[in-house]
């Protein structure tokens, strides 16, 4: 039988968790920066899965290496060595800060196991330090450890009790981060742009400050780039546009290119803390997920990727600037490459339901911000496409 969306959605709300407030409409197919719905209809792809589908979609590197690895070998334990795995580790090091990495399947895994290797690092170097400091309206994950490290109430309720060694400060306050370090802070976790949180650059000098102040109180600095990180700011990661380097990173969402995937990437100061035995993942690093990686990996270093993210991210905020002037709803865009903000003075949620009608999958966060974080190849045309449909929505409210 072949399901339409109201087969599918029907199916959806009496089996699957409700954990999810769903549009509407089922994706069954996607190319480049369009999908389809289960009834034909098209969309230009604003959303990417929420910076998943930095490639687009169904990009030929990623189908091509699925397909290679998936008839060579899918899955094999981390008992053994894995090639495809040892490639990409190295690969990350040799374009990043970091001496090693661990590989799990998402980001809050990845942010996991970035506080339990700073916790281990504390515990065996700095005296049994443990405290992770992070910011307010961050987004770090849905496991307990790093909702608790995300800075957002609603991410947090009723999940009581939570593991104890977390606080949060304002974000892009450096005194205030100062005042908070304590003798039993271990780290500083920070997201280099906030997401979720309605995409808030750091201030000039936050990121460097954050290093000195690391560097100072010898504590671990964590960038969290899980949505940020693999070209998505036109550059491969968000803290060289900063002039600073972290001591551990976690990455996720496009580095799969769309397979649950994520990385913790650290400096072996501090990875020489996880020894045989001190953390695992059966998925983690897995031969297909690694494979998908190094061909993401390859195709943005390789491709010019994000030279075009560079180039049309300039341009999609000179159009928002312009937007911004006609209509008074926009209070700010804000943005780097290919990950914008357009706050409103409102919620947003009735224009990216309008925008669907019109054939655009555009995201709202932060309950007022429109977020636009589409495929890293997306063309000029589409990029006007998309904000043509934009504009005939915002006229209308
Ligand atoms: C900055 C950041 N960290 C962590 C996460 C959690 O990633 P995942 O949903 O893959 O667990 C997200 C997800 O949106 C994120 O944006």
């Amino acid at each position: 039988m072949l399901m339409k969306n109201r087969d599918i959605i029907k199916l959806t709300d009496k089996y699957v968790a409700q954990t999810y407030a769903r549009f509407p409409v089922a994706l069954v197919r996607g190319k480049g920066v369009r999908v389809w719905d289960a009834d034909g209809k098209e969309y230009l792809d604003f959303v990417a899965g929420i910076a998943v589908n930095g490639l687009g979609h169904n990009h030929p590197a990623i189908v091509g290496a699925i397909q290679r690895q998936a008839r060579k070998l899918i899955h094999v334990s981390n008992l053994y060595h894995i090639a495809p795995q040892s490639e990409l580790a190295a690969e990350l090091c040799r374009h990043s800060f970091a001496d090693r990495v661990f590989f799990c399947n998402s980001g809050a895994e990845a942010n996991e196991a970035a506080i339990k290797l700073a916790r281990r690092y504390g515990g065996e170097w700095l005296g049994g330090k443990y405290e992770i400091l992070s910011t307010h309206n961050s987004f770090h994950g849905r496991t307990l450890a790093t909702l608790t490290a995300t800075g957002q109430e609603k991410v947090r309720a009723g999940y009581d009790p939570l593991p104890e060694g977390f606080r949060q400060v304002p974000y892009n306050d450096l005194y205030a981060m100062e005042r908070a370090i304590g003798e039993k802070t271990v780290g500083i976790l920070v997201e280099t742009i906030q997401g979720e949180g309605g995409v808030i650059l750091p201030k000039e000098g936050y990121l460097t400050g954050l290093r000195e102040l690391c560097d100072r109180k010898k504590i671990v600095l964590i960038f969290d780039e899980v949505q940020v990180g693999m070209g998505r700011t036109g550059k491969l990661f968000a803290y060289e546009h900063y002039g600073v380097a972290p001591d551990v990173m976690t990455l996720a969402k496009s580095l799969g290119g769309g397979l649950p995937f994520g990385a913790m990437l650290a400096k072996q100061e501090v990875a020489r803390s996880f020894v045989p035995g001190s953390h695992a993942s059966t998925f983690g690093g897995n031969p297909l997920a690694c494979s998908v990686g190094l061909a993401v990996l390859k195709t943005l270093l390789q491709k010019g990727v994000m030279r075009n993210c560079n180039r049309i991210g300039e341009l999609l905020f000179e159009k928002l600037l312009l937007l911004k002037e006609r209509f008074s709803i926009i209070r700010d865009v804000r943005g780097k490459g290919l990950i914008m903000g357009i706050e409103l003075d409102r919620p947003c949620g009735k224009i990216v339901e309008e925008c669907l009608k019109e054939g655009l999958l555009i995201n709202c966060t932060a309950n007022n911000v429109l977020r636009i974080i589409p495929p890293l190849i997306l063309t000029k045309r589409d990029l006007d496409h998309g904000l043509a449909i934009l504009e005939k929505v915002l006229a209308r409210q």
